[in-house]
C-alpha cells in the first residue's frame, strides 16, 4: 500500500474524468466518474448510469463496487469522484456505504476539503461488524 502522501490522486482523479464520459444521464445531465484503486493496485472505474423510472438509476459507484468484485475482489484504499467538468464532488449518502463495506474504515477520499478517511465522511458507520 502506497504511503498517503505518495498517491498520485491526480492520475486517479483522471481515470475517474474519463470513466464520467461514459455517463448515461438523459435525464439529470449530470454526469459522474468515479475511480479507486484496490489494495493490489487494480484500478476500477465506474459511470452513473440513470433509467427512464428515475429512482432505479445507479451512481459511478454502483459500477465501480460491482467491477472490484468482477475483477477479484479485495479491498478499496483510494477513491475519488468528478462530475461532468472533471471537478471533485462528494459520493452521496447511499454510496458513502458502499465505499464503507468494500473499503472499510480507513478508505482514503479525495474530498472537495482535502484527503479525507472513510471514518471522516461517515462516522460511526453501521457496518458488516455490526452483524457479527
Ligand atoms: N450520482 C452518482 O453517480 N454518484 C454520486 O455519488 C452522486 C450522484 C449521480 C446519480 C444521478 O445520475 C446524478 O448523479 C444526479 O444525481
Amino acid at each position: 500500500v502506497v504511503a498517503a502522501e505518495d498517491f498520485d490522486w491526480e492520475a486517479l482523479t483522471a481515470a475517474a474524468a474519463e470513466a464520467s464520459r461514459h455517463a448515461y444521464a438523459p435525464y439529470s445531465h449530470f454526469a459522474v466518474g468515479a475511480a479507486a484503486t484496490a489494495d493490489d493496485g487494480r484500478v476500477l472505474t465506474g459511470c452513473n448510469v440513470e433509467n427512464a423510472a428515475y429512482g432505479v438509476g445507479l451512481c459511478a459507484e454502483c459500477g465501480l463496487v460491482s467491477q472490484l468484485h468482477l475483477t477479484g475482489g479485495g479491498k478499496l484504499t483510494h477513491f475519488v469522484c468528478v462530475n461532468g467538468e472533471g471537478e471533485v464532488i462528494m459520493p452521496c449518502g447511499r454510496c458513502r456505504q458502499l465505499l464503507h463495506e468494500n473499503g472499510g474504515p480507513g478508505l482514503l477520499l479525495l474530498t472537495v476539503s482535502g484527503v479525507k478517511r472513510m471514518d471522516e465522511v461517515l462516522p460511526d458507520a453501521f457496518g458488516p461488524d455490526d452483524l457479527d
